[in-house]
């Protein structure tokens, strides 16, 4: 069966190379009512949206992530950072991070659905995008809690995923889809 929506959800892909082009206020604007419009346990929306444009502290972040990833063995390192140009967020002119609610048990289920939610509207606007989790290791170090102010995360609430989007500069194949991980039961 083909349709629109499943055209659209094939077709998405990790992008890791963005154009400078900036997002313009209504795709924005679009990205955030498709991220609010998710559902969720209970209705609690346990999540906060900060869409951050600043270049340097993206680039702080990145540099933060580097330095937790560097103070583990290389074997528990991802093997991205063999490569000193890596950048967490890939220069991507926009990064939507989402802290998630404390002490609620569907929080990291309902920001993971919010996040693939905004990812589906980028590329249906052809834009790109790629998931991101790494910017975790940023909330872990020294300047954990400056981060958390800069980022405006409400009191008490932590990260939970981030999203990097923009204009693609790349092409990535589908990824390899692991067949044996459906069963039906009768
Ligand atoms: C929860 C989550 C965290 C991820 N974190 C990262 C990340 O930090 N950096 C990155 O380059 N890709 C990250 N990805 C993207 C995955 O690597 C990607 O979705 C996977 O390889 C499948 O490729 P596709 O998205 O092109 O289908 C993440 C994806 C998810 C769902």
């Amino acid at each position: 069966m083909r349709n629109e929506t499943l055209s659209l959800i094939s077709s998405r892909r990790s992008h890791r190379a963005y154009e400078k082009t900036p997002l313009t206020q209504e795709q924005l604007d679009a990205l955030l009512r498709a991220a609010v419009e998710s559902p969720s346990a209970v209705n609690r929306q346990p999540w906060h949206f900060t869409v951050v444009r600043n270049q340097p502290l993206l680039d702080e972040m990145n540099a933060a992530v580097w330095e937790q990833m560097m103070k583990r063995d290389s074997n528990r390192r991802s093997p991205r950072f063999v490569d000193p140009d890596f950048h967490v967020f890939y220069h991507a002119p926009t990064v939507i991070f989402l802290s998630g609610m404390p002490d609620n048990p569907y929080t990291h289920i309902d920001c993971g659905i919010a996040v693939e939610n905004i990812a589906l509207a980028a590329e249906s606007m052809g834009l790109g995008s790629v998931i991101l989790g790494m910017p975790r290791d940023a909330f872990a170090g020294e300047r954990a809690d400056a981060f958390r102010q800069a980022l405006h995360f409400p009191e008490g609430w932590d990260f939970a995923i981030a999203i990097a989007i923009g204009v693609p500069a790349d092409t990535k194949e589908p990824h390899p889809v692991k067949e044996d991980r459906i069963s039906f039961v009768d």
